[in-house]
């Protein structure tokens, strides 16, 4: 199995408890390595141009709202098949449906509120990763 680069967001929601770090060990505890991290701000800009697949739905601008509405982890993540790894424990989008010991089952609080990002195809890995790191902040 090849090692590869996923990029993750741990969101608002988990930065205000103060889960950063409880979410990253289960990152690191499912075989994933932090090869690059930074707590920024988002600006709305920002999360509508990261988003920007999601504009037409009908959630859009609370999506746009929740992210801007407190700090956010950015993180690549490395690991073997890394993406289908980090989607594996994050769990199901809606917390509701999230198998046990996933992320979102341990911490979400709603569909909205459910404190990690991460890529959905290797193709949108390497965009998002792009989004936000220059390769240079990438050490793996
Ligand atoms: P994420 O993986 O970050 O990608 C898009 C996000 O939209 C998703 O996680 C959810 O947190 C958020 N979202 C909010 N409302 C909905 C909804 N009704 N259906 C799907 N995603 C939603």
């Amino acid at each position: 199995m090849a090692v590869t680069r996923t990029f993750s967001i741990i969101k608002p929601d988990a930065t205000r408890r103060n889960l950063t770090g409880a979410v990253t060990k289960m990152l690191e505890d499912a075989g994933l390595r932090v090869v690059a991290s930074k707590r920024i701000q988002m600006t709305k800009e920002q999360a509508e141009g990261f988003y920007a697949v999601h504009k037409e739905r009908p959630f859009f601008g609370e999506l746009v709202d929740f992210m801007i509405s407190g700090p956010v982890v950015l993180q690549v993540l490395e690991g073997e098949d890394a993406v289908k790894r980090n989607r594996d424990v994050m769990g199901a989008t809606n917390p509701a449906d999230a198998d046990e010991g996933t992320i979102r089952k341990s911490y979400a609080e709603s569909i909205e509120a459910n404190s990690v990002h991460g890529s959905d195809s290797d193709e949108n890995a390497k965009t998002e990763i792009e989004f936000f790191f220059a390769e240079d902040e990438i050490v793996g």
